[in-house]
């Protein structure tokens, strides 16, 4: 199969520049991250053995004493966002770590990308430098919600799985501890002024397990078998 990877890692060397003020400085993206750090902070992730992977410009350093991307200039605005973090720049697929040197692996906003064969790929790898019983805090698009709101795809949305299908995917390697749902809310509908006062109140409709499936993404807390 054609890798189509290294296309993606380019297009973020190019817009690394502009990463932090494009998707987060707008009431959009603090909705997004105000979810995800609700979930990650529940997880009880301690920094010092914990890899985030991939890091991007270091928006979840705090969880994480080690960070890693395939982008040059993603990890060049990390390092300078971030002191005495180990930062390293290299593709998930073939990770320049030990086996079994991490508690925790937090891998967010990639898999979405990807195909099935590098997912396969990272998850081998993830699972090799996981410490046993080690966890893998990972999302991926909701495949429910997508087959509700039949959203379009691009390489920027490929990849999308159901809770069921991505504990098939994963099995053989990892346990699936929790499932947490973010962004039950259309949230480019909201008008910027209620999206803040919402974001609760989608947080906590996000996490009832009839509804979960139907957020936008899921991020999933995994054990290394
Ligand atoms: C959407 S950003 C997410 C960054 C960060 N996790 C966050 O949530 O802010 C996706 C990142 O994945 C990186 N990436 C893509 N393919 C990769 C690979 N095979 N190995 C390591 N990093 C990769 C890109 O360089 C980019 O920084």
């Amino acid at each position: 199969m054609e890798d189509t990877n290294h296309i993606i890692i380019n297009y973020y060397d190019e817009i690394a520049e502009s990463y932090d003020i494009s998707r987060f400085d707008n009431t959009y993206g603090q909705y997004v991250d105000y979810q995800e750090r609700r979930v990650l902070d529940n997880l009880n992730i301690s920094p010092e053995n914990s890899l985030d992977l991939p890091c991007g410009t270091g928006r979840f350093l705090n969880y994480a004493d080690y960070g890693c991307d395939a982008s040059k200039n993603m990890v060049k605005i990390a390092a300078s966002h971030w002191n005495g973090k180990n930062l390293t720049c290299a593709d998930a697929r073939n990770l320049p770590y030990e086996d079994s040197s991490f508690d925790t692996v937090i891998t967010m906003h990639l898999l979405m990308h990807l195909d099935d064969e590098t997912i396969g790929q990272i998850m081998k790898e993830v699972h090799r430098v996981l410490r046993s019983g080690g966890r893998w805090i990972v999302d991926l698009l909701s495949d429910k919600r997508r087959k509700w709101t039949n959203t379009k795809h691009s390489w920027h949305c490929h990849k999308s799985m159901s809770i069921a299908g991505f504990n098939h995917f994963v099995g053989d390697y990892f346990q699936m501890n929790s499932v947490s749902g973010i962004m039950l809310f259309p949230v480019h509908r909201i008008p910027s002024a209620l999206r803040m006062p919402l974001r609760r109140i989608d947080y906590r409709l996000a996490q009832t397990s009839l509804l979960k499936e139907y957020s936008s993404y899921l991020i999933y807390e995994l054990c290394k078998r």
